[in-house]
Parts: C-alpha cells; structure tokens; sequence
C-alpha cells in the first residue's frame, strides 16, 4: 500500500474543525497520520507526493440511502407526471414500485449485478465511497435475498463500502391482492429469517396506505431479534407517524422527513436518530423539501443522499444532492458538505470515515475547484478530479 503526501490543498474538509487553507494530508497505510496546516507538516520522508494544485480535499461522500438493485425503465412514469398525474395515482394503477418488482424478479442475478455494477461505478467517479443499498423490488424471499447478494457482491468487488438494508416492506406485491395482513405476517415470519444474514438493517416504507405504524413496530420488533438496526422511510408524502416510532424504537435513521414536524424533530434529536434528507426526491416529484435548517436546529445530526431508485430519484452522484440542500433547503454550504460526508456515516454507524484527521480511513476526493462551494455552485459539472479509497486511488 502506497503512503501518501498530498501537498498543495486549497482547502481541507476535515469536518474536525473549520476548513483548513494550504493544507496537507500525509496517509500512511491507508490510513491519515496528519491532515493540518502546511506549515506544519511532517517529513514527506518515503511516502508518495501528489501536488493537489490549489484544490479542494474532502471526505469521500456517504451515501446513506439508495435503493440501487433494480431493471426496466420508469421515465414514461416520469413523463405522465410531467403532466400531471401522480406518484400515488400511478401507483394505484400497478405501476411505480410494483412495475420495477416485476422488471427486476425477471431480471437474472448477473444481469441485476451488472445494472447495479454500473450504477456503483459512477457513484465512484462522483466521489461517493461508502453506500447504502436497500432490497425492495423483489418482494418474495427469494427475489429479496437475490437483490441483498447482488448488493453485498458489489461492495466485494468494487472498491466502494456497501451496507444493506432488507426493505421487504416497500410496496405489498400482486400476488397478495388486498390481503396487507397477510404480507406483514409474511415479512415476519418468512422473509427476515430468510434474507437476515445478508441485511445490516431492516426499513419499512410508512405511508398512509402503504404500511401503517402497527405494522412497521412489528416488522422491526422481529427485525430486531435478528440483530438488524432500523431505518424508517418515514413522512414522506403524509404525515403518518413514522418520524415518532423511529424516535420510539431508537432507529439508527429517519430518512426522507418531507412533512416532519417541530415535535417529530424534537424526538428525533432526543432519541439521537440521525436524520437522511433525500431533496432529489422531492425536487423530481415537485413536492416540498424536508425542513432540513428545524431539524438541524432541534438537534438532529442531518445525512444527505441520493435516495437513487427508478422512480422518485434518479440521482447517483451527490454534488447535485447537495446543490438541491444549499439552495432549496437553505442549509449552508459547510453544513450540505458535512451531512453528505460526517453525516451519513454517522448514519451507517461507522466511526472511521466522514472525516480526515489522524486515524480516519483514508476515504477522500480531491476536486477540480478550489473550495467545497464550487459543488452547489456548478451542480452541472463533475467537479471530482480523484478519489482514494483506503488511500488507494479509484479508477
Ligand atoms: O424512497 N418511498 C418509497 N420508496 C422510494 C421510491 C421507490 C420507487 O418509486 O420505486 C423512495 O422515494
Ligand atoms: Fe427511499
């Protein structure tokens, strides 16, 4: 493993304290033993030097929520609402979630990995370097189960951290009609025995008419006798009480947040549950952002991601995500970047990345701009010039 010593940094993100101009990062297997002021730098002594010219360095992105394992093609789904129907009415129709179950049980394991494969890479060269991918579009053991494999296999043969997270309840699939019970009772007592060992976390979609509280508190109760955390997608088009249980149970997160209120913040930051915005959600749904600066206030520690899926948000890279943060949210520029990094980490539970001081992994990217407010600034352009991975360069 080459030791690094990047020299020439415009600005450091160490998200340890304020950004840090004229900085160097000094990474020694894998991992940093410096990231400080130029001045006061260790020897370069054996490792290998790398001018950043003036640019930016920050921690790899987090991406702390992504339904990623998915076939077929929902954009004339996506041109219906353009004019004028919606998320809902499509869905009703047998259409959204349930019209990509189908896609993606049809599909074969290496084809669904060579899909999600291609997703992983791109998220790659946008500087993402840990992600987190959800099942959900399987919707039987077996399908679930394959969608899990396929997402921990990318994680084995990329160089991208994955976490997973069983979402059996997402949608209740055809075969079980009307009969919600019935799928729930599933979920319970065939599918989390079976897809466990391949799942970090279990989340359930809580929505008026998809999946209500009772029926969420008894998934992640069963959930939580196979040692799985929770994570709630949790007041997204109605406020229907899953910001308070995932308070209630202690999640690991609350994710998408849209109709939360000052009480469901104040829970939440009481309960230490980190809170997952998603604003490319809501941006391609025209429907209104996550109130990301009350959260913030009340307390919660904030995550951006991507909330990459076919239907509600086809967004891999995150510098459009944290565009969409700055200017529709009204968060801070140094407040976006964080969320993206600190944030959904703290969101996966890890310790050792978000952040670059001595002992950190060596998780980062260097930009093609002199500062982090170039990313909401120029949401249109790439602007990562490398990633490291574990001090390694990607690509
Ligand atoms: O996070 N809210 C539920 N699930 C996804 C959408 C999934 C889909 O439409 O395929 C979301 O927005
Ligand atoms: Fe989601």
């Amino acid at each position: 493993m080459t030791d690094l010593f990047l020299t020439g940094i415009g600005q450091l993100t160490t998200n340890t304290g304020p950004p840090i101009a004229d900085a160097v990062l000094v990474v020694d297997s894998g991992v940093v033993t410096f990231a400080g002021r130029a001045g006061d730098a260790p020897d370069q002594a054996g490792r290998k030097r790398v001018d950043c010219g003036g640019n930016a360095v920050l921690p790899g992105f987090v991406d702390s929520h992504t339904h990623l394992v998915f076939a077929g093609d929902r954009s004339a789904e996506f041109a219906r609402r353009l004019a004028g129907a919606t998320y809902q009415e499509i869905a009703e129709e047998g259409g959204g979630i349930l019209s990509t179950v189908a896609a993606t049980r049809s599909s074969g394991e290496e084809e669904l990995f060579a899909l999600t494969a291609a997703r992983a890479r791109r998220m790659l060269s946008a500087g993402t370097t840990t992600i987190e991918i959800k099942s959900g579009y399987g919707l039987d053991v077996g399908s679930e189960a394959m969608l899990l494999r396929v997402a921990r296999r990318v994680g084995e043969e990329l160089p991208i951290t994955v976490k997973t997270t069983f979402l059996g309840a997402h949608a209740v699939p055809r075969e079980f009609g009307d009969d919600r019970t019935g799928y729930v009772d599933h979920v319970v007592k065939e599918m989390l025995p079976g897809v466990a060992p391949l799942a970090d976390y279990c989340d359930v979609f809580v929505e008026e008419g998809v999946f209500s509280v009772e029926e969420a508190r008894r998934i992640f109760a069963t959930a939580a006798s196979f040692g799985l955390g929770a994570r709630v997608h949790a007041e997204q088009f109605s406020h229907s009480g899953g910001a308070a249980l995932a308070a209630e149970i202690g999640a690991v997160s609350a994710d998408h947040l849209d109709q939360a209120t000052p009480e469901d913040a104040n829970a939440l930051a009481r309960a230490g549950v980190v809170t997952v915005m998603v604003p490319g959600a809501s941006f391609t749904l025209r429907s209104p952002q996550a109130p990301a600066v009350m959260l913030a206030d009340a307390g919660c520690t904030i995550a951006l991601a991507t909330d990459c899926n076919p239907g509600t948000s086809y967004y891999e890279a995150m510098g459009p995500v944290i565009s969409l943060a700055v200017v529709e949210m009204g968060l801070g520029v140094e407040q976006a970047i964080t969320a993206a990094t600190l944030g959904g980490a703290l969101a996966l539970g890890f310790e050792d990345r978000g952040w670059l001081g001595p002992g950190a992994r060596a998780d980062l990217v260097v930009l093609h701009a002199p500062t982090t407010a170039h990313i909401p600034y120029r949401p249109g352009s790439n602007l990562v010039g490398a990633t490291y991975v574990a001090g390694a360069p990607v690509g």
